[in-house]
């Protein structure tokens, strides 16, 4: 009988993407997926680490299968991602999950298979976390479930070091895909019908400074776009501090190139922000967005905002929340500073108590919400194109978004996943817009 395989992911697009990975070569073994954990041979745990919730989740799901592998030793248990590249979190897990058969890191990905052989010749569990930070220049043999929207890799590892985040040391320094790679598995993926590619890197703008790849990001976006055709370039992260006119331009010139810039302050407090290692202050910051708005008017603005960093005070707190207005975010990702043991952060003076951080974020949530319900009303009446990706059974509505990142959904009787559609927006609740073909 076949076996099967059965993936779980924690985190990030760029995790999202792995399991896509994991998924191909796991294929490529004769693993076919399985419905659900029950009746896998194998399940995969893809973890995070970038906030303690998003590790306790996972340690928490990996440990409910104590019973299970006890009664099917032969069940395969495998946890890699970002939380096993920790300092000595191979070794906690061991200890706590003495039960898992493979733990492997985030840099040897492409030899997850090489790793399923060596454990199937031995019985005690496999430990691979060395941090080789070889390029990755693999054929695109990832399983893909994610249409009609690709992620591609631009880059791995962050260089960055903002003082709160475990991402540096848990995917290492920076490394550029070269740009013939890139577009390759681009005409590839719109070639067998993909309408949307978002392009993945911690920090896109520093693409091609970790050596020369004879190419910026906004030059590759501008060749990406040039492939031409109909379809959706997207792209994140961007960082704020190495955001410029040169990709503004390349956003307001290519039509694919999607007029959405996720670009995440974090704060509004210049005090913050250099105690973060950002790189830039507020005022900088929407002198950039200022710039974006004057080559690209309509353009919609998302963010990522931090509340209870060390040391942030109401005042630095009332900051951010003068920037949610200032910058006209349609949305944004707020969340709770959460420390991470080997970072310099942890190490800071000043740790904010929990309650005055939950009372910060809900008043953050609400100031977010407000402005996203606020435009959200403006949408009604308007007509706007979505690209179908789903359908949603509770609502027993297709649904899809619109080039801003607005979630649209509409009736029909077919099946429209893949396509572009007008919708007429009668309706609106939140980030959501409801509406009619046209
Ligand atoms: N490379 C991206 C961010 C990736 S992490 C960038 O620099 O924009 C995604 C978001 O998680 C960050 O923007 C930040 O807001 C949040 N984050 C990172 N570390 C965190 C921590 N220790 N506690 C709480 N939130 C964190
Ligand atoms: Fe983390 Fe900063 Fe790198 Fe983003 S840029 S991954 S927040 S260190
Ligand atoms: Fe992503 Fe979490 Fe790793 S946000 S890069 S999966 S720590």
């Amino acid at each position: 009988m076949e076996k099967k395989y059965f993936i779980v992911t924690y985190g990030c697009q760029m995790n999202v993407h792995e399991s896509e990975k994991l998924a191909g070569i796991l294929q490529k073994r004769g693993y076919v997926e399985a419905a659900n954990e029950d009746e896998a041979d194998i399940i995969v745990f893809n973890t995070c680490c970038i906030r303690e919730n998003a590790e306790n989740h996972a340690y928490g799901n990996i440990g409910a299968l104590k019973k299970r592998k006890k009664m099917r030793p032969d069940l395969l248990i495998a946890v890699g991602g970002c939380m096993t590249q920790q300092d000595g979190a191979a070794e906690r897990l061991r200890k706590k999950l003495p039960f898992v058969d493979i733990v492997f890191g985030t840099h040897n990905l492409k030899d997850f298979g090489a790793l399923l052989d060596r454990k199937a010749a031995q019985k005690k569990p496999l430990v691979s976390v060395q941090a080789s930070e070889e390029r990755l220049e693999e054929e695109d043999s990832a399983y893909r479930t994610s249409f009609p929207n690709a992620w591609v890799n631009i880059m791995y590892g962050c260089n960055n070091f903002c003082t709160y985040c475990i991402v540096p040391y848990v995917r290492g320094r920076e490394r550029s895909r070269e740009p013939d790679a890139v577009v390759r598995e681009v005409e590839g993926l719109l070639e067998k019908g993909y309408k949307e590619i978002t392009l993945l890197g911690q920090n896109v703008n520093s693409y091609g400074t970790d050596r020369d790849v004879g190419m910026t990001f906004p030059q590759l976006l501008r060749r990406i776009a040039a492939i031409g055709g109909k379809f959706r370039l997207r792209f994140m992260t961007s960082n704020p501090k190495d955001f410029g006119e040169e990709l503004v331009q390349a956003i307001a010139d290519c039509p694919q190139v999607c007029n959405l810039v996720h670009l995440p302050a974090q704060s509004g407090s210049d005090r913050i922000l250099r105690l973060m290692n950002r790189k830039y202050t507020a005022a900088e910051y929407l002198r950039k967005v200022e710039m974006l708005r004057g080559a690209v008017p309509d353009c919609a603005l998302t963010s990522d905002l931090m509340v209870g960093f060390p040391t942030e005070t109401e005042e630095d707190f009332r900051r951010t929340l003068e920037l949610v207005r200032a910058a006209g975010f349609s949305t944004a990702f707020t969340f709770v500073y959460s420390r991470r043991s080997g970072t310099k952060a942890a190490e800071m003076e000043g740790q904010v108590p929990e309650e005055v951080c939950k009372e910060r974020i809900m008043r953050l949530v609400e100031a977010v919400n407000a402005q996203t319900r606020g435009l959200s009303a403006g949408y009604e009446g308007k007509t706007i194109e979505i690209l179908c990706e789903d359908y949603d059974p509770k609502r027993g509505a297709w649904l899809g978004r619109d080039e801003y990142g607005r979630m649209g959904y509409f009736a029909d009787e077919r099946n429209r996943v893949g396509e572009f559609v007008k919708i007429r927006v009668k309706d609106t609740s939140g980030i959501s817009l409801f509406g009619e073909r046209v």
